[in-house]
């Protein structure tokens, strides 16, 4: 990744942008109305942008007091495997307050990108939902992954 990216919170004017990413990338992806409500019930959610202000991916949390889940995350399609992912990733983990213990988030089993990325980034698979996920087929188990915060 080079240096001309920027990474900063999401704000409500970055929605309609950051959601044509969510549609691209999802078979499912949220309705607009949940990923708008993100923005209500977290203030950390955040994006990753090039130098022109173009959004190029989105991360969304949910911190409760010691512990943060990661609700939501895309890189915009024509940018993956630019480290994009990681480093908007290591960011938000770099960034999040003092008293946060642990992070985690729920994927789905047959998504091994994303649990690649997720392992770079020192996640432990620590558990599974047994059909967690509706998908076309019927359903899908989501694998829970979790790291340690010092
Ligand atoms: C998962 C996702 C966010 C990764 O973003 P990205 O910017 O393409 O990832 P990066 O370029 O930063 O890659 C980081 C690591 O992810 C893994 N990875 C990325 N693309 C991969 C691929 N096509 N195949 C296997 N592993 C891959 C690798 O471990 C990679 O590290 P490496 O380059 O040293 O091998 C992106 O693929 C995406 O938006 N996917 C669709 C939405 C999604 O699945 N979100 C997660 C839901 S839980």
């Amino acid at each position: 990744m080079d240096d001309n990216y920027i990474i900063r919170h999401m704000g409500s004017k970055d929605l309609v942008e950051a959601y044509r990413i969510e549609q691209d990338n999802y078979l499912y992806p949220w309705s607009y109305a949940n990923f708008a409500n993100s923005l209500d019930y977290s203030d950390s959610n955040y994006i990753i942008t090039n130098d022109s202000g173009t959004i190029l991916g989105f991360v969304m949390l949910i911190i409760v007091v010691d512990e943060c889940q990661i609700t939501n995350m895309a890189i915009a399609k024509n940018h993956h495997q630019k480290g994009l992912g990681y480093n908007l990733l290591r960011y938000v983990i770099n960034s999040l307050p003092r008293i946060v213990k642990k992070i985690w988030l729920e994927v789905k089993r047959s998504n091994t990108v994303a649990q690649n990325l997720y392992k770079k980034l020192s996640f432990n698979m620590i558990g599974l939902r047994t059909n967690y996920y509706k998908i076309n087929t019927g359903y899908e188990d989501a694998f829970i992954f979790m790291r340690k915060i010092n």
